[in-house]
């Protein structure tokens, strides 16, 4: 096909497209990517904390997220915090990751991932994702570890560094699960601890166990684009009791309990979630459920429309469930990718790109990397659609 066709063609597709979503969706109006839906449960819940008066860190609302979170994920322990960030920040801390050691994680993913690494003055190495998977590729940590990660006596040790390899970030890629069984084997085989980032991943399961709950903790996020949200929160799952409280007592400025008394033994984060906020998640956490249930039915609805038209909707694989967070088209090229972007989001339907990859990004271009092919691959091709929640439940 000619350059000129296949322009053309891509036109067609992606007019197409729109019309789809447009149809769908139920409206002339911009689409949004991703939006939060709220009902008079989630504003009931929010005036109950207000008349509390507790709409800080101390409040009911807080310790009845985390007991949902504990029933949703099977997580023995889950700790609320005040974003998805501090939740991997405060599990690098808890995991004893300290300045000049190293972080394994994988360049396609949202800043948070390097940052929360950074914010621990640790090194990122990125390594290289799976075509298939989005995730960190079980190939490219092998060939890591195997290459050049040898035991010392602090921990593994990156012999071409002499820095300490101290934990290792995998992400569930816009809700799609990693392979995490075998990085979390791979990973243990070489004494590198794990702290998934499932930020993207609430109501995603491995065979019957959720996301987060397979490496050592896991980091779940509730900002205002996620399935569900607090306004702004996340949560550390873990478990290990003893992990569970070490995040705990450095979430809450590593506070000594006392009636009266101001006390602190560590150096600790304002990092709890407000009660504010955990009583609008604990309200979005009873219609989970229905939210999930909508965007699988949104998601087989796009995939019977772009199977039809030969484009490649990623599905979730087999033996995992996804949440279908953010619903992504693989397309052809780079050029096909442009094409629909620029295409839909001059008619208000709102595509975005994959995130520009972490390893290129001005503060983070010298860390150590294996070069990224399929990141790189992914990069100029995935592109996420509208993906809201939509034809809830009636409380909707
Ligand atoms: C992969 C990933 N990690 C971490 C975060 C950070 O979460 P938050 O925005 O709640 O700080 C996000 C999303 O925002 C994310 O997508």
């Amino acid at each position: 096909m000619s350059t000129a066709d296949s322009t053309s063609r891509d036109l067609r597709l992606v007019e197409e497209t729109i019309r789809f979503v447009r149809r769908t969706f139920g409206t002339d109006d911009p689409v949004p990517l991703h939006v939060p839906r709220f009902s008079p449960h989630e504003k009931q819940r929010v005036n109950e904390a207000l008349d509390s008066t507790f709409v800080s860190t101390v409040g009911e609302f807080v310790g009845r997220v985390e007991d949902q979170l504990t029933a949703t994920t099977a997580s023995p322990f889950a700790v609320a915090t005040s974003s998805g960030t501090s939740a991997l920040h405060a599990a690098l801390r808890v995991l004893g990751v300290e300045p000049g050691d190293e972080v394994i994680t994988q360049p396609l993913s949202f800043v948070a991932t390097a940052n929360a690494i950074a914010y621990q003055h640790a090194h990122p190495v990125f390594l290289d994702v799976d075509r298939e998977t989005l995730g960190l590729s079980v190939a490219a940590l092998r060939e890591f570890l195997s290459r050049q990660v040898e035991p010392g006596p602090g921990g593994p040790v990156n012999t071409a560094t002499g820095r300490r390899v101290a934990a290792c970030i995998p992400m569930h890629t816009f809700g799609f699960p990693a392979d995490i069984d075998a990085i979390t084997a791979a990973c243990r085989e070489y004494a590198v601890p794990i702290v998934e980032d499932a930020a993207e991943s609430l109501g995603s399961f491995v065979g019957s166990r959720h996301t987060g709950t397979i490496g050592d903790l896991g980091a779940l996020s509730f900002n205002g684009n996620k399935v569900i949200t607090a306004g702004a929160g996340g949560a550390i799952l873990a478990a290990d009791g003893a992990l569970a409280e070490r995040a705990r007592h450095l979430t809450t400025t590593a506070k000594r309990p006392h009636p009266w008394e101001s006390d602190h033994d560590d150096v600790g984060y304002n990092y709890r979630m407000p009660n504010l906020n955990a009583a609008l998640l604990s309200a979005q956490l009873d219609r989970l459920p229905a939210f999930l249930d909508a965007k699988r039915t949104l998601a087989v609805a796009y995939r019977a429309f772009f199977q039809e038209r030969d484009l490649t909707f990623i599905w979730e694989r087999p033996g995992t469930r996804a949440n279908f967070w953010l619903m992504t088209l693989r397309l052809r090229d780079r050029a096909q990718r442009d094409q629909f972007l620029t295409t839909s989001n001059a008619r208000g339907v709102m595509m975005r790109p994959a995130w520009r990859l972490l390893s290129e990004l001005p503060m983070y271009r010298d860390c150590i990397s294996d070069g990224t092919p399929n990141a790189r691959w992914l990069a100029d091709r995935l592109v996420n659609i509208p993906s809201s929640a939509i034809d809830l439940d009636p409380a909707a």
